[in-house]
C-alpha cells in the first residue's frame, strides 16, 4: 500500500490546488521559531516531523495524546473536557509544542450535534443511499461536504467513514455503511474519505470489523473463518484505505474469534498494520478498550473517550516496565504523523458560517443520484403534470418531511424534528426524526393545477377514499433505524404493507416511494405500478423525489443490497440476541461492566463469504430486486463484448464493450461487471469486478461510448 501522506488528491486539478494551499502555509507555520520547534517546517515529511516532536515529549505528554477526556455514561470525564467543541471526542494539545488539540465529531451523513451546540449541519442522504449512486465523484462531494462543516464547526476530525458490510440487513446500521458488496463498499468510502480529508480534516473508517449487528455489541464474540473474512468485510475496509488512505481506523466494540476487535493482534497488527502497511492510527469506538497492555500490544493506538486503559494506567504500565516506551513512541508517532499529513497543524480550522445553499445543492444532487426505480409499469413514470387533475399524497409525515436515520449519525434538522410543533423539536438518542423537506410542497409546486391532497395514512379506509378519488395516488413508507438496535424484521413497521394494498387496490396508479435504511420486503410489489427506493434522502429529499417523480431527473442509481423475497432467504433466520448478563441497559455504572468485558455470547457467520448477492447466487434463492438492480427512463443496449485475456497467468483481463441509449432521452447507465471464477477456486458463482457510469445522449443524437474505464481482472 502506498503510504503517502492522507492527502490524496481527486484529481489533477485539485493537487494543484493543495500545493497552493501548502504553499501559503508557512505564514501560519513560521508562528512559533522553526529553530525551536523544527517540525513547524512544512517542507518535511510527516514521518520527520513526527519523529522530532516525540522526542521533545514527556511520558505525560505522550500519554495525554493516547486518550480522550471522558463522556457521560461511557467514562469518567476529565476536567480537561470543558475545552471541547462538542463533539464525540476530544484530545488534548500540547501548546509548549504547536500541537493542537483533536475535535472529534461523528460525521456519517453529516456532522452531529449541531442542534445542542447552536450549529447548522447539512444532511446527506444515506451512506448506503450514496452506494446506490456507484458514483465515485459523487462520494467525493459528500465527503469534501462534511469535511468543510467540520471545519466551519470547529473540527478537524471526521468520525464518518463506516464500511461494515450489509451482511445482516437487519443490523440497525445498515444506513451508515455501503452496501453488501466490498468492492462497491470500498471504493465508494475511499472517495468520501478522500473527499474529506481534502479539507484538512483527519478521516476515519469504521467500525474495523466485523461489527455486523448492534444486538449485544459490546459483548458478542463473531465466529468466521479468516478466508471469508478477509474476502468479505476485510475487503471492503482494505479497499476503502487503499483508496482513501484514511488516518484514522476506528476498531469495534465486539470480540472476533476470541478477542475484542480493539486487542486483537491479527485485525490490528497483523493485517491492517502490517499485511496493509496502514500508517496512520487504531482508535477504539466509544468504550472499545478493554485493557492496557494487552490493547497496546495488539497495536491499538489511541482510547476513546476516556482514560481507563491508556491514562495513568498506562503511564503506571510504561514506569513499571509492562508496556516499553517504544510501544508509546509509536502510538504517539502514529498521530502526530496523521495531524501533520492531514494539515490539521499547518491549516487549522476556522470557525465560519456553513454554506447552506451549496450544502443544499450537493444534498440535492447525490440524493437525484441515489433515487432506485425498481418498478415503473406501463411506463407510470415520470408523471406529466399537465395530464393531471388530482394527485392524493399519503403516509409518512410526507406533508412535513422525510425520516433520518438514528445514533450517532443522527443529524440534527433545523428547527427540530419536522412532526413536532415548531420549536420542540427533540433530537435525543433514538428518537425518530423527521427532516423539514416535505414532499407534499414539491408535488404540489411541480403540478401547480392539479389538487394535490393528503392524508396521513393512518387509517387506510380514509387513504384508500382518496386515493380512489385522484388520478395517481403516491404512497410515502418508512422503515427507521438506528445505532444500539436492529431491525425485528425487513417488513415495513406500522401496517404500511397493509395501506399500500388498500390504496393499490383503490387506484391502478400506485407509487411507492420507499425511505428506508436498508431493504424492505414487500409483499404488495406486484399490485403497484411504480416503486421508488428513496433512502434517507437527506436536507433535500423531497426536491430530489419530485424531480424524479416528474422527470427533471431521469433515475441512474442502482441497488448496492439485495432486496430478498422473503426473510426465511437470508443465511440466518434471526439475529442472536444476548443473554441479559451479556448488556446493561439502564444500569447505573455500566461503563465499568463494560470496561471489564461483559460475557461473550456467540454469532457464527457460517455463510463465510457469501454475503448479499453471493448467498443467494449461491443457495438458488430468487429475490426480489437483485444487488445492481435499478431502472432508467431511458433503455439501454450493450453489444461488441470483447475479452482480451492476461498475458501471463494471473494477469489482466480487459474488457472491452460498447453501451448504447436506445431512448429518446439522455440519461446515465452503470455498466456493471461480474466474473466467475473457475470451480476450483470454490468461490461463490460471481462476483462483482468493476462498473463504469456513462452518460449517453439520446438515440440517434449519438454515440455509442465504449466502457470509460476498461475493468482488470486479476
Ligand atoms: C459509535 C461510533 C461513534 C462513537 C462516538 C459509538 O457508539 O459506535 O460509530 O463514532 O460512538 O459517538
Amino acid at each position: 500500500m502506498d503510504s503517502t501522506p492522507c492527502l490524496r488528491p481527486k484529481t489533477l486539478v485539485a493537487f494543484s490546488i493543495l500545493i497552493l494551499s501548502v504553499a501559503l502555509v508557512p505564514a501560519f507555520a513560521q508562528s512559533g521559531s522553526l529553530d525551536k520547534h523544527p517540525w513547524m517546517n512544512p517542507s518535511l515529511s510527516a514521518d520527520e516531523r513526527a519523529t522530532l516532536v516525540v522526542k521533545q515529549m514527556t511520558i505525560d505528554e505522550k500519554v495525554s495524546l493516547l486518550h480522550g477526556t471522558g463522556m457521560k455514561d461511557l467514562s469518567p470525564i476529565s476536567p480537561l473536557a470543558v475545552h471541547s467543541n462538542g463533539g464525540a471526542g476530544y484530545v488534548v494539545g500540547i501548546p509548549r509544542l504547536e500541537i493542537p488539540a483533536i475535535q472529534m465529531s461523528d460525521a456519517a451523513y453529516g456532522v452531529r450535534s449541531s442542534g445542542e451546540n447552536g450549529r447548522y449541519s447539512t444532511a446527506l442522504p444515506s451512506n448506503l443511499g450514496a452506494a446506490a449512486s456507484w458514483d465515485l465523484d459523487a462520494g467525493y462531494e459528500y465527503g469534501a461536504l462534511i469535511g468543510r462543516e467540520l471545519r466551519a464547526q470547529g473540527y478537524n476530525m471526521s468520525l464518518g467513514g463506516g464500511v461494515n458490510l450489509a451482511r445482516e440487513p437487519r443490523n440497525g446500521r445498515t444506513f451508515e455503511y455501503m452496501g453488501e458488496d466490498p468492492i462497491l463498499a470500498g471504493r465508494m468510502i475511499g472517495s468520501v474519505i478522500r473527499g474529506t480529508q481534502a479539507q484538512h480534516v483527519i478521516g476515519d473508517i469504521k467500525h474495523y470489523a466485523m461489527n455486523d449487528q448492534e444486538s449485544g455489541r459490546n459483548a458478542v464474540n463473531v465466529h468466521i473463518e479468516k478466508r471469508s473474512m478477509r474476502e468479505s468485510d476485510l475487503l471492503a475496509f482494505e479497499i476503502g484505505i487503499h483508496e482513501g488512505n484514511p488516518a484514522a481506523v476506528m476498531c469495534s466494540y465486539n470480540r472476533v474469534n476470541g478477542d475484542y476487535a480493539c486487542e486483537n493482534n491479527y485485525l490490528l497488527t497483523d493485517v491492517l498494520k502490517k499485511e496493509w502497511n496502514f500508517k496512520g492510527f487504531i482508535l477504539s469506538d466509544w468504550q472499545g478498550t478493554h485493557s492496557t497492555i494487552k490493547a497496546s500490544a495488539a497495536g491499538l493506538d489511541h482510547e476513546e473517550p476516556g482514560e481507563i486503559f491508556f491514562g495513568d494506567a498506562m503511564k503506571e504500565a510504561v514506569q513499571s516496565g509492562r508496556v516499553p516506551i517504544n510501544e508509546v513512541d509509536e502510538h504517539v508517532h502514529r498521530i502526530l504523523r496523521s495531524m501533520f499529513a492531514c494539515g490539521v497543524i499547518d491549516d487549522p480550522p476556522q470557525k465560519s458560517v456553513v454554506d447552506v445553499v451549496g450544502g443544499f445543492d450537493v444534498s440535492r444532487n447525490i440524493a437525484e443520484h441515489s433515487i432506485v426505480l425498481l418498478r415503473n409499469e406501463n411506463s407510470q413514470l415520470p408523471l406529466d403534470a399537465s395530464k393531471l387533475h388530482s394527485i392524493a399524497v399519503i403516509g409518512a409525515h410526507a406533508d412535513v418531511g422525510m425520516i433520518s436515520g438514528g445514533g450517532s449519525a443522527q443529524v440534527d434538522p433545523p428547527g427540530g424534528n419536522a412532526i413536532m410543533p415548531p420549536g420542540k423539536g427533540g433530537t435525543k438518542w433514538q428518537d425518530h426524526i423527521w427532516f423539514p423537506t416535505s414532499p407534499l410542497k414539491t408535488i404540489r409546486a411541480k403540478a401547480p393545477s392539479a389538487k394535490v391532497q393528503f392524508d396521513q395514512g393512518t387509517d387506510s379506509a380514509s387513504a384508500s377514499a382518496l386515493a380512489k378519488s385522484a388520478d395517481v395516488a403516491i404512497v410515502f413508507s418508512y422503515q427507521w433505524e438506528s445505532e444500539g438496535m436492529d431491525l425485528d424484521s425487513l417488513s415495513l413497521p406500522e401496517h404500511q404493507d397493509h395501506l399500500i394494498a388498500a390504496v393499490a387496490a383503490a387506484n391502478p396508479h400506485t407509487i411507492v416511494v420507499l425511505e428506508t435504511g436498508s431493504s424492505v420486503t414487500m409483499p404488495w410489489a406486484g399490485q403497484v405500478s411504480g416503486i421508488l427506493e428513496a433512502w434517507y434522502a437527506g436536507s433535500q429529499g423531497a426536491e430530489a423525489v419530485a424531480n424524479v417523480i416528474f422527470g427533471d431527473v431521469n433515475p441512474s442509481a442502482k441497488l448496492p443490497i439485495t432486496f430478498p423475497r422473503s426473510e426465511v432467504d437470508l443465511p440466518h433466520r434471526s439475529i442472536v440476541k444476548p443473554p441479559r448478563e451479556s448488556t446493561t441497559s439502564g444500569e447505573p455504572d455500566a461503563w465499568k461492566k463494560i470496561a471489564a468485558g461483559l460475557p461473550a455470547f456467540q454469532t457464527t457467520y457460517d455463510e463465510g463469504l457469501k454475503v448479499g448477492y453471493k448467498w443467494y447466487d449461491a443457495e438458488k434463492k430468487e429475490v426480489l430486486f437483485p444487488f445492481g438492480y435499478g431502472l432508467s427512463y431511458s433503455t439501454y443496449s450493450y453489444s461488441g463484448l470483447r475479452v482480451t485475456p492476461g498475458g501471463t497467468p494471473g494477469g489482466n483481463v480487459r474488457l472491452n464493450f460498447a453501451v448504447t441509449n436506445t431512448s429518446n432521452r439522455a440519461g446515465v447507465e452503470i455498466a456493471e461487471v461480474y466474473a466467475a471464477l473457475p470451480a476450483a477456486a470454490a468461490e461463490p458463482p460471481k462476483r462483482l469486478v468493476g462498473w463504469s457510469r456513462v452518460k449517453l445522449n439520446p438515440a440517434g443524437s449519438s454515440q455509442s461510448l465504449p466502457l470509460k474505464e476498461s475493468v482488470s481482472l486479476k
